[in-house]
């Protein structure tokens, strides 16, 4: 009834999320932990298209919100809902963005940001995850639940499962950020920050889930996160009217490449859009954690041979100043990497210590004050252009996850004019000319 589970391995179906938690999340048969929710009540999908016209044509309840989606969400109930006006965020286009192209490489693009950074819950692309889950929890009747996150995850998770009365005991790693597990013990879950890195996190949450038998969120391929995540293909279709040819993302663990191929394989479904391609898939890793990146430039050196996709690196306690993006161990690199290569797509490296230079250009151009994983995917933009990856014509589009409501420290650091003063005579008007050519002679640099 409304959605079922497939098991991505043998096709095992799983009838809904009260059996999947009972089982344990994993594929009873093959006990691959990787099922995806497909919709048996519309499964050629012939409501997109109306629920694709423009928010004002569109008459549900829950316009504003990814909820407007709920025919292919896998709640069944809408009373369950728990939101606070997440997703159909924002898609705006960048004109300085597409001025750069056009006066340095001398290419026409069009460059679109998906404002994430705009999203109500915690103001990153993981509260419509959280709020999917939150929501099939409440549903499911859970009252305890634990994850694992480097910081965004867990922030959203905190809050929306405080939102639905569930309890939550969410595992960081030691270098998230302070305000992380504050919101998340403010809202009155438990915050509980590991001795080590993000992979250490992981591991005592895994125990802490089996010794107390409480549900946990089963990481980048969990079929909650994935389906929220998918309507970001739904959200481009509305608002843009077709599918870019690139999308830049920054990238840890990979649940949003994951969730951009299950909403493209999902459109498909309906005549109107069964010719639709994927983007060119860019992922941008920090110098700082890039295990991902490393990976796929040997895989690229070697001719990508067959199985590339199972070597990869693991970086024990990556020293990154972005401690939302330090997924030292890839475990989805073989599944990210395949779709990059499918997509003919890349894994980009960017500097960590131009990262503020990257908040500073987009807060002058933009009045936008980015969140340092959404500075690595502004910066993964320029690395495309240098590396010739971008190409006459197309449209692109960057996914601006965060904004800087997650990491005010960086805010410290786009500081760009201040100057202490002792009189007037220290004091001229001020032009905003010089600082600009300044602010893009340090991208260029
Ligand atoms: C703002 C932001 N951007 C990008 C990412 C990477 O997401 P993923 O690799 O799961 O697609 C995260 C995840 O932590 C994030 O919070
Ligand atoms: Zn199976």
């Amino acid at each position: 009834m409304k959605y079922y589970l497939q098991c991505v391995q043998c096709n095992h179906i799983t009838p809904d999320f009260k059996a999947w938690f009972a089982q344990n999340q994993v594929c009873p048969v093959c006990g691959n932990k990787h099922s995806e929710a497909w919709y048996e009540d519309d499964p050629n999908y012939t409501k997109l298209p109306a629920l694709l016209e423009d928010a004002d044509t569109y008459k549900g309840v829950f316009k504003n919100t990814f909820w407007r989606y709920f025919d292919y969400l896998p709640l069944r109930d809408s009373t369950h809902v728990v939101s606070l006006n997440e997703g159909a965020v924002p898609i705006e286009q960048w004109a300085f963005l597409e001025d750069y192209a056009r006066s340095q490489y001398h290419i026409d693009l069009q460059v679109y940001v998906c404002r994430n950074d705009l999203n109500g819950g915690t103001g990153t692309f993981k509260d419509i995850a959280a709020s999917l889950a939150a929501s099939v929890l409440r549903e499911n009747g859970v009252e305890q639940y634990c994850v694992a996150s480097t910081g965004n995850t867990a922030t959203a998770y905190g809050r929306y499962l405080a939102l639905a009365g569930i309890n939550a005991s969410i595992f960081i790693p030691e270098d998230a950020l302070q305000v992380s597990e504050a919101s998340i013990s403010a809202y009155g879950q438990q915050a509980l920050r590991a001795h080590g890195d993000y992979a250490k996190a992981k591991e005592i949450a895994g125990q802490y889930a089996q010794k107390y038998q409480v549900l946990i969120s089963t990481g980048n391929i969990d079929p909650l996160r994935v389906e929220a995540k998918k309507t970001m293909v739904f959200e481009w279709l509305r608002q843009l009217k077709r599918i870019p040819d690139v999308y830049i993302q920054a990238v840890s663990g990979g649940t949003g490449p994951i969730a951009v191929d299950k909403g493209m394989r999902e459109v498909q479904k309906h005549k109107n859009y069964a010719a639709l391609q994927m983007p060119r898939l860019i992922m941008v890793q920090p110098d700082g954690c890039d295990p991902m990146t490393t990976a796929w430039e040997t895989a690229q050196k070697q001719g990508f041979q067959d199985g590339f996709e199972k070597q990869y690196p693991i970086i024990p306690n990556p020293q990154t100043s972005i401690p939302t993006l330090a997924t030292g161990n890839p475990a989805t690199y073989p599944i990210v990497a395949k779709l990059v290569q499918k997509t003919n797509g890349a894994f980009l490296r960017m500097h960590e210590r131009k990262l503020a230079d990257y908040g500073k250009l987009v807060a002058f151009e933009r009045n936008v004050l980015l969140g340092p994983a959404s500075a690595v995917c502004v910066a993964g933009f320029f690395e495309s252009l240098q590396k010739g990856l971008l190409h006459n014509g197309e449209m692109v589009l960057l996914n601006i996850g965060e904004g800087i409501g997650r990491a005010p420290d960086f805010l410290n650091q786009l500081k760009a004019t201040s100057s202490l003063i002792d009189s007037v005579e220290q004091c001229k008007p001020h032009t905003k000319s010089a600082l600009r050519q300044a602010l893009w002679q340090a991208i260029q640099n």
